[in-house]
């Protein structure tokens, strides 16, 4: 078995194991390649029942990653879950800083972070034995020491991330053999998206969250779905 093959395998079985023992789980969706992915191996597997997803739909997303709920629906025929911020606390903002402040400064961008992705999170992950995040540990720095398996203790329950020792090359391979529908963004020099204010394009060569957060430190860049009490988890630094 190729080492591919292999880690294909291995993930498959990890999601079998979260179906079997971690049940209500639910997958966090993106909607970007990573999570696609995941989001073929769990509906392919018929592991939905046990597996919900839900996405984070926080009003400032591009159309086209809304456009990926459409094309799951026709290939997969199924819904993804839809978390939405709360209204009053979304106007209150943008009353009071307007409605791009999160440029002004990293505790602007992180209250609007935190209305919009945080707060919801904890709604969707609420009643659930585990979560299961498309992160991987070549992502950044900041997931350097990122584990397939480990304990959230800021929600209280276990957090899985099966694609934790994929390569971004393994990412497009299974999407590419698989016939998996993905964002158009991708194509366009988006290899990582987020909201769309924050999200630019990358210049070949840049690093692949280069274009999130762009005026924003290396180390700040996280949105809070995944700080266990102000600290990222598991963070360890990389030359
Ligand atoms: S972020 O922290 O910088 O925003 P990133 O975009 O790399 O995260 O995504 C990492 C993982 O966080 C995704 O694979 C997914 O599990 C979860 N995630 C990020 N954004 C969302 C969202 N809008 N809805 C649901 N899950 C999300
Ligand atoms: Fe707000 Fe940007 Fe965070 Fe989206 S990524 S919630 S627009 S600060």
């Amino acid at each position: 078995m190729s080492d591919y093959d292999q880690l294909v395998a291995d993930t498959q079985a990890t999601l079998e194991r979260i179906a079997c023992d971690f049940s209500p789980a639910v997958f966090a969706s993106s909607l970007a390649a990573e999570d696609m992915v995941l989001t073929d191996l769990i509906l392919r597997a018929k592991l939905q029942d046990k597996i919900g997803i839900f996405s984070l739909e926080t009003g400032r997303l591009h159309k086209e990653t809304l456009g990926v709920l459409d094309r799951i629906k026709e290939t997969y025929g199924y819904d993804v879950a839809l978390y939405k911020p709360e209204q009053a606390a979304v106007d209150a903002y943008v009353q009071q800083n307007g409605l791009n402040a999160f440029y002004d400064s990293v505790t602007m961008r992180k209250e609007c972070c935190r209305i919009r992705k945080v707060e919801p999170l904890k709604r969707a992950l609420s009643g659930n034995k585990a979560w299961i995040t498309g992160q991987r540990r070549a992502q950044s720095t900041t997931r350097a020491a990122l584990d397939v398996q480990e304990n959230d203790e800021a929600h209280g329950m276990t957090k899985f991330n099966p694609l934790a020792d994929w390569s971004e090359e393994d990412v497009w391979h299974y999407i590419r053999s698989n016939n998996v529908p993905y964002n158009p963004l991708h194509d366009k020099g988006y290899p990582s998206i987020g909201c769309e204010p924050c999200t630019r394009a990358i210049q070949p060569g840049e690093d692949v969250r280069a274009g999130r957060w762009w005026w924003e430190n290396p180390e700040t860049k996280e949105c809070g779905l995944h700080v266990v009490d102000g600290k990222l988890v598991r963070t360890k630094s990389v030359a």
